[in-house]
C-alpha cells in the first residue's frame, strides 16, 4: 500500500503509543459477545505494526491490559489472558521474521497466569536481537504502578534524596532505553489516557479518533501521523 504523499518521511515519530480501545463496543454493535471484539483486534494490531515498520517508526507501545482491567468480569479477564497468550503463539514467528523485537511493560504479579508469563518470556527471548521495530506490549500495565515500581527501585538502590532527579526515576522505568513517545493515539472516541505511559507522555502529542480498535488499520496510523506532523512541538520554549 502506498504511503500518503502528504506524509513527511523526514518527520516520522520515533515512538508511537496506542490505547487500543473500543473492542467491546465493536462487538456489541454487531450483536456479538464483547470477547469477539478482542479477537478482531488482532488483525488491527498486526496491520498497524506492519504500517509502523513500513514508515520506520522505531517503537510502538500498545496498551493491551491495564492494572484496572482486573475489575472486569472474571470470564472476560480469563479470555483476555488466553487471547494474549494465543496471540503471541500465533504471531511471534512472523514478527520475528520481519525484525520486530517484542518487549513488555507491566507488572509480573501473581494475577498473571504462569503460562502467559512463559509465552511472554519466549517471545521476548526469540526476538531480543531484532532492531527494525520494538513492539512493546503494555500488559498488566499502569502508569502509576510503573512510577511506584521505579521509586521502589530507587529506594532499593539506596539513592539518597539529594540524588533523586528526573533521570534517576526515568532510568528505572520499565523500558528506559525507549525514547518518550512522540505521539499517542487513542481509538474509540474516548478523550482520556486511562493510566497509560503517565511519566513518558509529558510532551507527547495526543491524537484521538472515533475508529473502534478492531477497525483500525495502517492507514489510520498514517493519518494520525499526518495530524502529528501538523503540530508545533515547543517543549515549553517559543519555537521548536
Ligand atoms: C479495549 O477494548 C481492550 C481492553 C481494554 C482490554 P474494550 O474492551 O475496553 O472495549 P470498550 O471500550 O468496552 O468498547
Ligand atoms: C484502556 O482502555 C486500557 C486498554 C486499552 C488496555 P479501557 O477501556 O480499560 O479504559 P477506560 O475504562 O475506558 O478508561
Ligand atoms: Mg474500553
Amino acid at each position: 500500500m502506498p504511503l500518503p504523499a502528504t506524509l513527511d518521511r523526514s518527520r516520522i515519530p520515533r515512538h508511537v503509543g496506542i490505547v487500543m480501545d473500543g473492542n467491546g463496543r465493536w462487538a456489541t454493535r454487531q450483536g456479538l459477545p464483547r470477547t469477539e471484539g478482542h479477537g478482531a483486534g488482532e488483525s488491527a494490531l498486526v496491520d498497524t505494526t506492519y504500517g509502523a515498520l513500513s514508515l520506520g517508526v522505531k517503537a510502538l507501545t500498545v496498551y493491551a491490559f491495564s492494572t484496572e482491567n482486573w475489575r472486569r468480569p472474571v470470564d472476560e479477564v480469563r479470555y483476555l489472558m488466553n487471547f494474549n497468550r494465543g496471540l503471541l503463539e500465533r504471531r511471534q514467528h512472523e514478527l520475528h521474521e520481519v525484525g520486530v523485537r517484542i518487549t513488555f511493560s507491566g507488572r509480573r504479579d501473581w494475577r498473571v497466569p504462569r503460562g502467559v508469563l512463559k509465552r511472554m518470556d519466549e517471545a521476548a527471548e526469540l526476538t531480543a536481537r531484532n532492531t527494525a521495530l520494538t513492539l512493546n506490549i503494555a500488559f498488566n500495565y499502569g502508569g502509576r504502578a510503573e512510577i511506584v515500581d521505579a521509586v521502589k527501585r530507587l529506594v532499593e538502590d539506596g539513592v539518597s534524596a539529594a540524588r533523586v532527579d528526573e533521570k534517576a526515576i526515568a532510568s528505572r522505568l520499565y523500558h528506559p532505553e525507549l525514547p518518550d513517545p512522540d505521539l499517542i493515539v487513542r481509538t474509540s472516541g474516548e478523550y482520556r489516557t486511562s493510566n497509560f505511559l503517565l511519566w513518558e507522555m509529558a510532551y507527547s502529542e495526543l491524537v484521538f479518533t472515533d475508529v473502534l480498535w478492531p477497525d483500525f488499520r495502517r492507514e489510520h496510523l498514517f493519518s494520525a501521523i499526518e495530524e502529528y506532523q501538523g503540530r508545533d512541538r515547543r517543549f515549553g520554549a517559543l519555537e521548536s
